[in-house]
């Protein structure tokens, strides 16, 4: 059972990882740490330039904590990271200054390639539900095949020369038995111009085995 006071009574800190908070859809609100007071007391939320101004390489992001956390946070951070491409901070400083309000479009920029790639695959031999935020899409494929996601991925990629990320990739490596049983399921990004969506999805309409 999971009661508020479950938290609340324990030593416990959370790592809230939103780096897709603004890439939400169907006028569904993000529900960051930073809402709740008493959770935010305890947190560290992360949150990356890249997935909200399309600089995904560019390795800069963000950390917002409560003032004697981010003092400790600090401390550790300057020596794991040590520096970030000045350059690219400074880019980043000039957009949010001159377009403050992009962040807020990001959502429905999404949402029509998402859209655009769900309708693309709807006679395809997956089955999916649509992503509810990020720009990634599952596809479900064990209707046409058994293989492990992992053989599948390098199959397509090497047969179709289409890219996708195995999810089971995401799994603790300790537990085989999950590995061996993960849902057929491949991930797709649709962070891509529609042209190379509609090419994409020509070539997964195309598999039935
Ligand atoms: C859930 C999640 N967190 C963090 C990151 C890291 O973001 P960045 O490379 O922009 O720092 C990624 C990148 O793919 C991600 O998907």
């Amino acid at each position: 059972m999971c009661g508020q006071s479950t938290i609340r009574d324990r030593d416990v800190f959370i790592l809230s990882d939103e780096v897709y908070e603004h890439i939400i859809f169907d006028d569904v609100k993000h529900q960051s740490m930073c809402r709740h007071p008493d959770l935010f007391a305890r947190s560290f939320v992360v949150s990356s330039f890249g997935k909200t101004y399309h600089t995904t390489g560019w390795k800069v992001g963000y950390c917002v904590a409560p003032a004697a956390l981010t003092t400790e946070f600090r401390k550790v951070h300057q020596f794991v990271t040590f520096t970030t491409n000045t350059p690219m901070q400074l880019g980043l400083a000039d957009f949010l200054a001159s377009t403050p309000e992009h962040h807020l479009e990001l959502g429905g920029f999404y949402q029509h390639k998402r859209d655009l790639f769900c309708s693309l695959l709807k006679d395809s031999a997956f089955t999916f539900t649509p992503s509810a935020g990020t720009y990634f899409q599952l596809l479900d494929y064990h209707v046409f095949s058994n293989e492990k996601d992992t053989d599948l991925a390098v199959r397509l990629t090497r047969e179709a020369k289409i890219a996708s990320i195995p999810i089971s990739v995401f799994y603790d490596p300790a537990n085989a038995d999950a590995i061996a049983d993960a849902p057929r399921v491949l991930r797709f990004c649709f962070a891509k111009e529609d042209a190379t969506l509609e090419a994409a999805a020509r070539i997964l309409c195309q598999l039935d085995r």
